[in-house]
């Protein structure tokens, strides 16, 4: 039997007993349990196989609930959050001492965002608890954009994927956090740099390839397929370079003369990053399911959500 329903009670029932529910965003689907409860937030680590050390998202319903979590919110933190919430952006903020070191992995600080999904929104309106919520894939692997792909990697684990349609951003939040008061970004994501920008300036992004990154989400490898991927800006050569093989190609837009196994077009108008952002995960999923020898992946223009999927792409050939 299918663990997809739209049935919000079922999801208030289950999260009330502190059992995981997959909860759609418009980013990506999460895997959702109480803040409070132990056993629930043991039990996303477990099912993800996720290190304890990758700490988690807390999503809240209101900018009311913000205070009952963080102890300080910078002026900057303030403005973006009248600017982007609801929506695909997430601060990262000095927590309360109510908020159990197993979610923030023993760091001081805690990640939170207000989702913009009126079903989940609902549901986090209607629990007295916000909700801790990771993407709701194994670790490593592609994240979900719709209630089958949850499914697909956890049918046997959770009771109840809350359906809400295909997440209509499709790459995660956009990560900020602050030093000294001055906000960094993170990890890149479905808000833009530019319109971040437009509300409080210039921002810096935290270097990829440090050590001890402050968001894991920064680490090398991620949201990867199964099957070896390249990124290339020029697919003529690649696909001649890998010809013999039996290649998936992922692209932005339409190109008249490859001969290869399989193909995915991004933006069927030519151009729309906000398009291929969207189908990017799905893309990946399936090229990942046609037993291909290798995935040949375009790199996208580098502005706007382009910049994100290209990290994204870049994280999922390392
Ligand atoms: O769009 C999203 O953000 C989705 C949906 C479900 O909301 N969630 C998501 O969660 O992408 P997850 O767990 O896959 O990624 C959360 C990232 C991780 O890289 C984690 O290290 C970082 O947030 N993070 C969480 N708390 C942090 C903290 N206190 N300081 C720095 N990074 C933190
Ligand atoms: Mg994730």
């Amino acid at each position: 039997m299918s663990i997809i329903s739209k049935d919000i009670n079922k999801a208030i029932t289950l999260l009330k007993a502190n059992k995981l529910v997959a909860i759609p965003t418009e980013t990506v689907y999460g895997l959702a349990g109480n803040i409070f409860s132990e056993d629930a937030i043991r039990a996303i680590f477990q099912t993800k196989g996720r290190p304890h050390f990758n700490p988690l998202i807390v999503h809240i319903g209101s900018t009311e609930d913000l205070e009952a979590i963080v102890s300080y919110v910078p002026e900057k933190a303030k403005r973006l959050a009248e600017a982007f919430w609801p929506g695909p952006l997430t601060l990262v903020l000095p927590k309360k001492d109510l908020i159990p070191d197993l979610i923030t992995s023993g760091k001081s600080t805690v990640a939170v965002r207000i989702p913009n999904h009126p079903l989940t929104l609902e549901l986090l309106n209607k629990l007295d608890f916000p909700l801790a919520a990771p993407s709701a894939n194994p670790f490593n692997r592609i994240s979900p954009t719709t209630a089958e792909h949850v499914e697909g990697y956890f049918k046997d684990d959770i009771e109840l994927v809350l359906d809400g349609g295909p997440c209509k951003k499709g790459i995660e939040s956009t990560i900020i956090g602050f030093e000294d008061d001055e906000p960094i970004i993170y990890r890149l994501g479905s808000t833009s740099i530019e319109s971040i920008e437009s509300v409080i300036g210039h921002i810096k992004i935290k270097n990829k390839n440090n050590e001890l990154p402050s968001a894991p989400g920064m680490l090398d490898r991620h949201y990867a397929p199964i099957t070896k991927t390249i990124l290339t800006a020029n697919i003529k050569n690649a696909i001649k370079n890998y010809s013999g093989l039996k290649i998936g190609l992922l692209v932005f837009n339409e190109y008249l003369d490859d001969d290869v196994s399989f193909k995915i077009v991004l933006s069927n108008t030519g151009n729309d990053l906000d398009e291929a952002a969207a189908k990017l995960y799905d893309a990946l999923h399936t090229l990942d399911k046609e037993d291909l020898d290798i995935i040949i992946a375009e790199r996208l223009p580098d502005y706007g959500i382009g910049k994100s999927i290209n990290d994204r792409l870049e994280r999922a050939t390392k």
